[in-house]
């Protein structure tokens, strides 16, 4: 029987994935003060890398120290610490595997603004269950011009310090998606209106990027296959902009789906007024995207990575074989059990551990008062923060903690991502 999780896969560029695992990108949080990489960062990967996965992706790497996804984020925006970078990149290829940079701009959805500021297409407001936001200031076309230009350094260093590929982040409601969506970009210039002209600046990025790192260097995207709020970038959108990535030099698409408002890409379905609530037989499934991904697999012939839900290897094999998929992304269960797709690789395990699964909240513990925004936003942070503790404790040399409660987790990170906030550095 032929094991397809170990086939080795040849990309478009001409590098080869020695099999068919990949790490998903995983904001780490381990950044220091002036968002260099740090030590923290070279044991967590250097432990991935023994992993067994044949692609890391590592997590979002920001073009603008201004506008962070979080604090901890490494940025390479003339911070220096390209050695730290270098040391980064050794420690996430020295088994062997390849390992990609993912970089981003957050956009409207920047958890740590420098300037007290947000930019985005447009002045359209993030939602957020339980959180205070600030309304965005639209991008000059100036400035989206730097941002192209910004990501095209970035990925000439992610080359030039040893990291074997990049990624571009264009899904889960950042910048590009933000470009992509009707909902989100509401401009009557050259870069909205028309999906043709709300996916310039991602085609344009593309194009930059490829130009900077030439044609034999890996280039990843990660879209949404669709964003699952009414109004936003939908799957027939992006259909097409799968049509128009095919006619470009890109090496791997890495299918996922969500945004903040709606967080689909962790199988996490808010029912608000901005997004209909995801159909529970899609949660019950493995693999949320595979439906639409499959509708993607029809419009082009590129190499498909599809990420959100997928734990069993007989799912995996079937995303492969039926669904045509070429690589299975693995998130959380990385960011506790290091080396899962070595377990699964060689028959030791038959399915990844769903964590997320096994959370218990019970609402009573913040209090007899506590509103329902407050309630969901612990409920659904908690669940994500779970995971960021965990890598902090690996990136920090311990042991993850596999009975950490999701309430004491939400309170953790919650004063973790305080404490780092504190510390930068000013700019
Ligand atoms: C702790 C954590 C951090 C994440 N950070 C990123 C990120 O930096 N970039 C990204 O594209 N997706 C990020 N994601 C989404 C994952 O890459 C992935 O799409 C999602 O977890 C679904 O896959 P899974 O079901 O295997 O976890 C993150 C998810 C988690 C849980």
């Amino acid at each position: 029987m032929t094991d397809l999780l170990a086939q080795p896969l040849k990309l478009p560029c001409g590098a080869t994935l020695s099999n068919r695992l990949g790490k998903a990108p995983l904001t780490e949080g381990l950044a220091d003060p002036h968002n260099r990489a740090t030590d923290k960062l070279v044991r967590l990967y250097r432990l991935w890398s023994e992993g067994g996965a044949g692609l890391l992706v590592s997590g979002n790497v920001q073009v603008d120290r201004r506008y962070l996804e979080r604090a901890g984020n490494v940025a390479i925006d003339n911070n220096g610490g390209l050695d730290m970078v270098r040391a980064y990149a050794k420690a996430g290829t020295s088994g062997g595997n390849h390992f990609w940079m993912q970089i981003n701009h957050p956009g409207r959805q920047a958890g740590v603004t420098r300037d007290g500021t947000l930019v985005a297409p447009s002045a359209v407001k993030l939602h957020l269950a339980g959180k205070e936001t600030i309304t965005p200031r639209a991008l000059t076309e100036g400035e989206i011009l730097d941002i192209i230009r910004r990501f095209a350094h970035v990925a000439t260093m992610a080359r030039e310090c040893g990291f074997t590929g990049v990624q571009i982040h264009a899904a889960h409601g950042y910048l590009f998606s933000q470009f992509l969506s009707g909902l989100t970009n509401q401009r009557t210039d050259a870069w909205g209106g028309s999906l043709a002209n709300r996916a310039r600046a991602l085609l344009e990025t593309l194009r930059a990027v490829r130009k900077a790192v030439g044609n034999d260097f890996p280039i990843s995207m990660k879209l949404n296959s669709a964003d699952f709020q009414k109004g936003g970038f939908s799957n027939d959108e992006c259909l097409e902009v799968v049509r128009w990535l095919g006619q470009e030099k890109l090496d791997l698409l890495e299918i996922s789906g969500g945004t903040y408002e709606q967080a689909s890409m962790i199988g996490a379905a808010a029912d608000t007024a901005y997004a209909p609530k995801m159909k529970a037989s899609t949660l019950a499934r493995e693999g949320y995207f595979i439906e639409y991904a499959k509708r993607m697999r029809e419009v082009t012939t590129m190499p498909l990575m599809i990420t959100g839900g997928l734990r069993s290897r007989a799912a995996m094999e079937e995303a492969l074989a039926s669904g045509g998929m070429d690589v299975i992304g693995l998130g959380r269960p990385m960011c506790v059990d290091t080396d899962i797709c070595k377990k699964l690789l060689t028959r030791q395990v038959d399915v990844a551990r769903s964590y997320e699964k096994e959370f218990r909240f019970d609402p009573k513990v913040l209090g007899p008062d506590a509103p329902a925004d407050v309630i969901k936003a612990v409920e659904m942070w908690g669940g994500i923060g779970w995971f960021y503790v965990q890598l902090w404790r690996i990136g920090e040399g311990q042991e993850p903690d596999r009975n950490l409660s999701l309430f004491d987790a939400f309170q953790s990170w919650q004063a973790g991502e305080a404490k780092m906030g504190e510390a930068l550095a000013p700019l």
